[in-house]
């Protein structure tokens, strides 16, 4: 890759040329790759760019509020909060693919809404180039999508040639937080693939209170940047346990830590075992409704690194 610099001044004008001020759109999750695009976009458009950050419900613990810190004043940003809509749309699911699909979905819907409502022309995707690589080139470099409710719009991917670490270079130019910029990979269907079984609101935040101490526990142990993964999933078990002199019966936590470069293998390192027990001790104590904390010591294959 060029420089930094010159990659940003070039994408700058190629995005000029190619969208020419025509109203557009992005779906901002917050991740590196989308919140580069949305940077890199509004530099060339300015507020003909609308990134929309829609709230599926399934995120962690201060993320909405992360994410709105640092783009609502940066960029033309609309929240959309659609958690009744996708929990509505989930009740009572428990198989993971259905679940994914529902997501899906609801999130075309949500977003083609607020597509109508700007009327874009153009959508910019944060696809990089493994994305398109694994699916053997089935991506086009210039393409429309169609929207289920009919909106057609010009796809415009900036970062399409770009590996993981050069997007975070490109991001750090563009000063956005090094959190944003180094922060883990976490799956579009969010906590909803970590919380195995059925949904409930009761269960997710039950996983995104164990999710933030592991979180916290991984960075202040200076072990996020040797991970690629770290977090916490709720299993639809529940075990006995004792709390005080009294008989339990609450949630199995499982800790899932796994090292990668690029997810399509992971393996569990070594890890310390301090870290792992105070994690363990602050889960089934600060999280009332968990009496059991396991390990998860499977590398990819033959496991996948989400449980569901
Ligand atoms: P698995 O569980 O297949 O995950 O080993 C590999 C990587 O992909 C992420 N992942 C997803 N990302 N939508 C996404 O955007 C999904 O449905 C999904 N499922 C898994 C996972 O977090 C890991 O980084």
């Amino acid at each position: 890759m060029i420089s930094p610099s010159e990659f940003i001044k070039e994408s700058i004008e190629n995005i000029k040329n190619e969208i020419n001020n025509e109203k557009t759109i992005i779906a901002l999750s917050g991740g590196v790759d989308s919140s580069v695009c949305s940077v890199l976009v509004k530099e060339a458009i300015g507020d003909n760019l609308v990134a929309v950050f829609v709230d599926h419900g399934l995120l962690r613990e201060g993320e909405v509020e992360e994410v709105c810190k640092t783009f609502e004043n940066r960029l033309n940003f609309v929240y959309v909060d659609a958690k009744d809509e996708f929990l509505n749309a989930l009740y009572g699911v428990d198989d993971p693919e259905e679940k994914r699909k529902i997501i899906g979905k609801v999130f075309i819907d949500v977003f083609e809404r607020e597509a109508e409502k700007i009327e874009a022309k153009f959508l910019v995707q944060g696809t990089i180039a493994p994305d398109w690589i694994e699916s053997e080139g089935k991506i086009k470099s210039h393409h429309n999508l169609a929207l289920p409710g009919g909106m057609v719009l010009k796809v415009v991917e900036p970062v399409r040639d770009l590996y993981k670490d050069e997007v975070r270079e490109i991001g750090l130019e563009l000063d956005l937080p090094d959190e944003l910029v180094f922060r883990q990979p976490f799956p579009g269907p969010g906590l909803a693939v970590r919380v195995v079984g059925e949904l409930s609101e009761e269960k997710l935040e039950i996983c995104r209170k164990a999710d933030a101490i592991v979180r916290e526990e991984i960075i202040k142990n200076g072990l996020d940047k040797e991970l690629w993964q770290y977090f916490a999933v709720l299993t639809d078990t529940k075990v006995t346990g004792v709390k005080g002199d009294q008989r339990d019966f609450g949630y199995l936590v499982v800790l899932r830590m796994v090292a990668s470069v690029d997810a399509m293998t992971a393996y569990v390192p070594e890890l310390p075992w301090n870290v792992i027990r105070s994690i363990s001790k602050r889960i089934t104590s600060e999280v009332s409704e968990v009496t059991h904390v396991s390990l998860s010591i499977s590398d990819k294959p033959p496991s996948t690194i989400e449980f569901a």
